[in-house]
């Protein structure tokens, strides 16, 4: 969990690395550094804090030279500061190693390494790579890159340079992800393409075991035992500005309003011109094999989980297949029944996730078919999955998950619809109402962005506390788990979700004077429930802020304040609920003067179990 970006070229190296890494500190933003080839040998700058302190230090004394590497940090062995940050290299200063994963026998590797001499100076498993390649080198770096790989078990996206071949960058891919950028006469390396995109739309994606040797005037691919590999460009086609903040203060708002766009591209041709059906080519199952699903295995981290929350009800109401939601880091520990029948869904946007990939490989390895639902064309869970459904959201940099959240909603009900159809256990013209619905969603949200006043001034007024809760039955519940999670995230501020209908069961006893509870109720069949619930915690001093569907007005008799969305299918509640919720949290940070984008202890992209 951290960006690698690297240069080899004409140009001035250094400026090309800090704006590489600027565009990848939502993989990690506790430490920065650089290792630049200068006219006096292999420089390295370094320092612990955001990336603009590095930024400064490099400013007061330039590091020129037309090859570099540089590496922004997530802290996993040793904490943040100057020594442990990379880049890293051996006692002689010739090597300089960026890495971004784990190395799972360092400590074995380390012993070894002391026993022949070396010293180390940090605590990380990262400047063991840096001494191992230095102990093998005979004056080949891609042969003491690969012998040094051998000895390494773990996950690791690796960028390496040495002054004894001081024209040549080798990167490394094994189960981390890393890119190559190819120019003229300049190549590059990347954790992710926004580092290079603006220099270059073309790009090799490195898969597990490759490597690669880059020159100014070439690149060559070979896997980690040496063997050449042809492979075509993939050209990206997506603009920068896209990956940027287009105006907005945050990521996060930017992210917000660009729901609607990544609702209707996520229907996109899914829908097919009758507005009658769902088609999906990208599901490569048979009928016959759709037909043979016995059961659903959803599996995530985080906001993706609460995603597949909202997708279990969606996939057993319109296929009625029973389906159960795992959070990734339990599902591989628990033994799960796994069979040829399960279908197994993992929900990742970035792809990356370490533990959803774990259990994706577990049960692939215990014989489900696995579908992904994914933000990331090419990422490892795209690439490791069966069929890949992509949730078309664009990239996305704030760290808190807003659109690709709502785009992996989309993607749920179009794949439980084309389930339904599929499996006949919904009508046609069902589907076509649903569908009508859902092609009215991203006008909807757009109504709602339109109207943000209301809930600036609650959020203005929340901060105030120190406790929260939001409360919801069905799928106003997994929608309340999402908002909690929002809020906790990016305003540091304590809440928590409760199933209304649990709360006398032992969370009641919290309910004091004042406290603001957030309810939702959008679910018709479950209204009236939700209303005795909200009259349970007003009873007990509450100040409740209800969530309704435009038009219902008993919430209003109950409720202190009333926030509505507009009407739709009640299926469909989420993709619109979750809206206000998200802007509660925006809101909530940015009064308390918390940086947004980049709430404290997180990081975009968590590639570490
Ligand atoms: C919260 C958030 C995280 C991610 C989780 C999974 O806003 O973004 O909870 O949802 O880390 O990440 P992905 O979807 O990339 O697997």
């Amino acid at each position: 969990m951290c960006g690698i970006v690297g240069y080899v070229g004409k140009r001035n190296s250094q400026e090309i690395l800090i704006e590489g890494l600027k565009k990848l500190e939502y993989r990690g933003y506790d430490s920065a550094g650089v290792a630049v080839y200068t006219n006096e040998g292999l420089q390295i700058k370094k320092s612990k804090g955001r990336l603009a302190v590095l930024e400064s230090k490099l400013g007061e004394a330039p590091l020129a030279g037309h090859i570099g590497i540089g590496h922004t940090r997530w802290a996993t062995h040793g904490k943040p500061s100057d020594v442990n940050s990379h880049p890293h290299t051996d006692n002689s200063s010739k090597f300089s190693v960026v890495h971004n994963g784990i190395i799972e026998n360092y400590i074995a590797l380390k012993e070894e390494l002391i026993e022949q001499g070396h010293v180390f100076v940090s605590e990380t498993d990262t400047e063991v790579i840096s001494h191992l390649i230095a102990s093998v080198y005979e004056g080949d770096i891609v042969k003491a890159v690969q012998k040094a790989v051998t000895r390494m078990r773990g996950a690791f996206a690796l960028g390496v340079l040495t002054e004894y071949e001081p024209e040549k960058l080798v990167a490394v891919r094994l189960s981390s992800p890393l890119i190559i950028g190819v120019g003229e006469g300049e190549n590059f390396i990347g954790s992710d393409i926004p580092a290079i995109l603006e220099y270059t739309r073309n790009v090799y994606i490195l898969n597990d075991g490759e490597m690669a040797l880059l020159t100014k005037d070439g690149v060559t691919l070979m896997t980690l035992e040496g063997n050449f590999i042809s492979r075509e460009i993939f050209r990206v086609d997506w603009d920068i500005v896209t990956a940027e903040k287009a105006g907005f203060d945050h990521f996060m708002l930017k992210e917000i309003y660009d729901q609607p766009k990544a609702y209707r591209d996520t229907m996109g041709a899914r829908i097919d011109e009758s507005g009658s059906k769902v088609v999906m080519p990208e599901v490569r199952m048979t009928e016959q094999q759709i037909r043979n699903i016995r059961n659903v295995h959803i599996i995530a981290c985080g906001t993706a989980y609460h995603a597949g929350l909202v997708g279990k009800s969606v996939i057993e109401k319109l296929a009625r297949i029973p389906v159960e939601t795992d959070v990734a880091s339990e599902y591989r520990y628990r033994s799960p029944i796994i069979t040829p029948e399960t279908l197994v869904i993992v929900v990742s946007q970035s792809g990356e996730t370490a533990d959803t990939l774990a259990a994706l490989r577990e049960a692939k390895k215990n014989g489900a078919r696995v579908v992904a639902v994914t933000n990331v064309v090419g990422s490892s869970v795209a690439r490791e999955a069966d069929d890949v459904i992509v949730t078309w959201a664009g990239p996305e940099i704030a760290v808190a998950s807003t659109k690709a959240y709502t785009s992996q909603l989309i993607a749920f009900y179009l794949f439980g619809l084309y389930l339904g159809q599929t499996l006949g256990t919904i009508e046609p013209s069902y589907v076509s109402e649903v569908l009508a619905e859902m092609q009215q969603l991203p006008e909807k949200v757009e109504q709602i962005l339109s109207q943000t006043g209301a809930i600036k001034e609650i959020a203005e007024r929340i901060v105030a506390h120190k406790n929260l809760f939001f409360i919801g039955r069905g799928l106003d519940y997994a929608v309340a788990l999402e908002g909690s999670l929002k809020l906790k995230e990016i305003s540091y501020i304590h809440s928590e979700a409760y199933a209304a209908g649990e709360l006398k069961h032992g969370t009641l006893a919290l309910i004091e004077d004042d406290i603001p509870v957030i309810a939702l109720a959008t679910q018709e069949d479950l209204f009236e429930k939700t209303v005795s619930n909200i009259k349970e915690v007003k009873a007990r001093g509450a100040q409740v802020i209800g969530l309704n569907i435009e038009g219902e007005t008993e919430l209003a008799k109950v409720a202190d304040e009333v926030f509505s969305i507009p009407h739709t299918h009640q299926l469909l509640a989420p993709a619109l609920s979750v809206i206000p919720l998200q802007l509660l949290s925006y809101y909530a940070s940015l009064a308390l003067g918390h940086d947004v984008d980049k709430p404290r202890n997180l990081a975009k992209s968590v590639t570490v179990e």
